[in-house]
């Protein structure tokens, strides 16, 4: 292989980004950007990947979540919290499932560009370039709207680092109240599920009670105060990335600077193509996005580009093959994983695989289907004696009506209501809240099978 340089992905076939027209100002952008501090520091994504190779060897678990696309004109602090609430809720549910560390990571604070399944769209006849997420072009149907515009980038920096000082803010600052926890359940009165999640509920807020009147939870408990909370996007725009990428003074190496954790997407992991090449030369934490279309000799050929020295944590193998699918797929890659001997932590991302178009016309995803992939993910690991370390989900702390299903049934004619995503349809805290049940369920259940097999 070439010596990697921030540069090197140049050299190599680039799919999903623009072809920007205006090349001076473009040059004028990555140079200003070039000049800005990074968003992220190497001890964190260092301190990141050492907690992901926990969750490879279940010993932590990672919940990564947040919007598909980050907005430039739904950005608000009520957004960001929202969103950050509930994580830090399905956190705590899934911490008592699994009685490990969950590693928190928002798909926020940089989340803005988006691979598309077609470069043009056509309405009533006519074809324009397809809208690539708020930092390259705009959603709205007309030419001019969908140019891509390098001065974009200057605002999505903005925005990030506006979002990840909220974050940091409310990390730090007390702010996430553990105690919520029976309100959470308020929705899900009716059925067997519901009894099982109520009591789960009952029995973290007696471990919380508990652990006050033994005076576990004094002021200076910092644990109970304070959470490490990651940021992620998917490493797409490869100008941004290469104009924040900084020399980290105390390795000698490279570092993503936009986020803590960068992942390469499902239609852009050509093994020889511009996104792999940058995303090998970083020290950050990096996902693989693996599919149906994913075979054994590329995941074999990315994984000895991707993590070169097999460091623990270093690659996070994200899984999204769609309901019914899984049980075909993922065994293969586990496969060619084993025959490498190699280390990654494996994630369900039960999103991507299964959006459909409603018969209402809206583009959604059906939470039976995405709670289905997820207890396949979970039975396949299983049987084959791995890990399953973690899941991934588009989510919000809205109360949107995108996805449908869920105890408080959200219908095909819903939709319409609140539907507010620029890209894919997101689960409402509600359906996340449900969703991360669940998954304490399938969590608790591997726990008490492995205390059986080990008895
Ligand atoms: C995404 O995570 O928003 C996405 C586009 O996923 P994938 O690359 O897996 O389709
Ligand atoms: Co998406």
């Amino acid at each position: 292989m070439t010596e990697w340089q921030k540069t090197t992905w140049r050299n190599k076939p680039r799919v999903q980004m623009p072809d920007y027209t205006d090349a001076e100002a473009l040059h004028a952008v990555e140079a200003q950007l070039a000049k800005y501090p990074p968003l992220v520091f190497a001890g964190e994504a260092r301190k990141l990947k050492k907690s992901l190779g926990a969750a490879s060897r279940g010993e932590a678990f990672l919940l990564q979540g947040g919007d598909c696309a980050e907005s430039f004109e739904q950005f608000s602090a009520n957004g960001i919290r929202d969103t950050f609430k509930v994580m830090l809720q399905m956190a705590m549910v899934l911490t008592f499932g699994a009685k490990v560390p969950v590693v928190k990571v928002g798909r926020m604070a940089g989340q803005f560009a988006k691979p598309r399944s077609a470069p043009t769209e056509t309405v009533n006849g006519v074809e324009l370039p397809s809208y690539r997420g708020d930092i390259i072009n705009e959603l709205p149907f007309s030419a001019e709207a969908r140019i891509p515009d390098p001065k974009k980038m200057l605002q999505g920096y903005t925005q990030a680092a506006a979002t990840l000082n909220l974050l940091r803010a409310f990390s730090t600052g007390g702010y996430a109240d553990i105690h919520e926890v029976h309100s959470w359940t308020l929705g899900f009165t009716e059925g067997e599920k519901a009894a099982k999640y109520r009591d789960m509920a009952n029995r973290i807020s007696d471990t919380l009670d508990f652990m006050k009147a033994a005076g576990l939870e004094s002021e200076t408990n910092h644990n109970l105060k304070t959470v490490d909370f990651y940021t992620s996007h998917e490493s797409l725009l490869l100008e941004y990335e290469e104009a924040l990428c900084r020399l980290d003074s105390t390795s000698g190496k490279w570092i993503a600077g936009s986020g803590h954790m960068i992942w390469i997407g499902d239609r852009t992991r050509q093994p020889d193509g511009a996104h792999v090449e940058f995303a090998r030369g970083v020290i950050n934490p990096v996902g693989l996005k693996c599919g149906p279309t994913t075979t054994a000799e590329d995941l074999k050929l990315l994984m000895s580009k991707l993590n070169p020295e097999n460091e623990a944590g270093k690659l996070t193998l994200i899984a999204r093959f769609g309901a019914g699918k899984v049980a075909e797929n993922l065994p293969r890659l586990l496969k060619a994983v084993r025959e490498e001997g190699a280390n990654v932590t494996w994630v369900c991302d039960p999103m991507h695989g299964n959006t459909i178009k409603s018969s209402t016309g809206y583009k959604t995803r059906p939470f039976d289907l995405v709670l289905r992939e997820v207890r396949d993910f979970f039975a396949v690991h299983n049987s084959e004696g791995t890990i399953p370390g973690g899941v991934h989900f588009e989510m919000t702390g809205d109360d949107v009506t995108e996805c449908t299903g869920g105890v408080r049934a959200v219908t095909d004619e819903d939709l319409s209501d609140r539907y507010h995503t620029a890209c894919d349809p997101r689960l409402n805290a509600s359906q996340s809240l449900e969703l991360a049940f669940l998954v304490a369920e399938e969590l608790t259940a591997r726990r008490t099978d492995a205390a059986v097999a080990n008895g």
